[in-house]
């Protein structure tokens, strides 16, 4: 096998994979691993990173983001972890249910937007549920250079708790796993009160442990640059709309269950995307014109940007008309 020459990609330049293993790790969570059609290796990742996997669903596209979770030292497999959401609007279903080993898929190059800050001088992470596929990945570069770090897993169930086994036997001296269900819970006031100064915390779960985290690291004087967090926010469902893109000189209407993104890549409208999830700025457009009120679920426009710009990937509209410059 040999090494294809690599050049650094983002965003939407593609890989072309072939499923290599399906391997369901509980109720809930299948690991998905990948390797390259062409049979080159993939480039290098950084730990955090993640892909956007395209799912061809009969006439439609869906496009999901995922952390990769390999070690990033591993450049002959890419793998994620999926977690089925039956309420979601029916990509991780799709995994579950249709995607098998051999089968032709396309993958987006690794983009990083959690990366460890590798000044540190201890690293520690916080994970709930499936937000601990990032710090696999983590934990896999951070041992090899031997660097400081300990993890807080917080899981539901010991059933639902997923690489915990593997976790715990191979670093039991780093790792603490808490279950919901036994009323365990992390005391996070007394965890960054004992640590030493420089140490970087990093959260991956719910929204309301990202705020938890930030809110308390705050309240004890951390400084913001030292807790690192990552929330991508699924697009949510909502009432048709209609936007008028001013460069395309098309207008498109936004379906219940599509995002704006979405509906402009139906149309064949190029528009840009790293995260799909309001977390990275990249699909970041401006209003022409609107009558009507938006609904922002992005992180990163400024509340006095909200209405001058609109994130296609997450952002809904609701009222008579709006223009884009797009
Ligand atoms: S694609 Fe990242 S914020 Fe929209």
């Amino acid at each position: 096998m040999s090494a294809a020459p690599q050049r650094a990609k983002a965003g939407a330049e593609k890989i072309e994979v072939i499923v290599s293993a399906v391997l369901p790790l509980n109720d809930l969570v299948t690991r998905f691993e990948f390797k390259r059609k062409d049979g080159n290796r993939f480039p290098t990742f950084s730990a955090g990173a993640h892909t956007v996997v395209h799912m061809r669903d009969g006439d439609r596209q869906r496009l999901n983001p995922y952390s990769l979770m390999s070690d990033p030292a591993d450049t002959e497999t890419y793998a994620i972890s999926v977690r089925r959401d039956d309420e979601g609007r029916g990509g991780s279903l799709f995994m579950h249910n249709n995607v098998k080993v051999g089968d032709a898929m396309e993958i987006t190059y690794p983009v990083n937007l959690f990366s460890l800050d590798l000044r540190a001088k201890k690293h520690v992470f916080l994970a709930g549920g499936i937000g601990i596929t990032p710090f696999m990945a983590m934990i896999a570069q951070l041992e090899r250079s031997s660097d400081s770090w300990e993890l807080h897993y917080s899981v539901r169930t010991e059933a639902l708790g997923t690489y915990v086994d593997q976790l715990v036997s191979k670093y039991p001296n780093k790792v603490r796993i808490y279950y919901d269900d036994q009323s365990q819970s992390i005391n996070l006031e007394n965890l960054l009160d004992g640590q030493p100064l420089g140490t970087n915390v990093y959260v991956c779960g719910p929204k309301g442990m990202i705020d938890w985290v930030h809110k308390t690291a705050a309240a004890a004087g951390w400084p913001d640059a030292n807790v690192h967090s990552e929330e991508f926010t699924a697009p949510q469902p909502g009432k048709e709309f209609q936007v008028r893109l001013c460069r395309s000189e098309k207008t498109i209407t936004v379906g219940e269950n599509e995002s704006l993104l979405e509906a402009m890549e139906r149309e064949g409208v190029d528009a840009p995307f790293l995260c799909r999830g309001g977390a990275c700025g990249q699909c970041e457009t401006n209003v022409v014109s609107s009558d009507g009120e938006f609904i922002h679920r992005d992180h990163w426009l400024e509340p006095d940007e909200h209405g001058n710009k609109i994130m296609p990937c997450v952002s809904r509209f609701i009222g008579k008309s709006l223009e884009i410059d797009r």
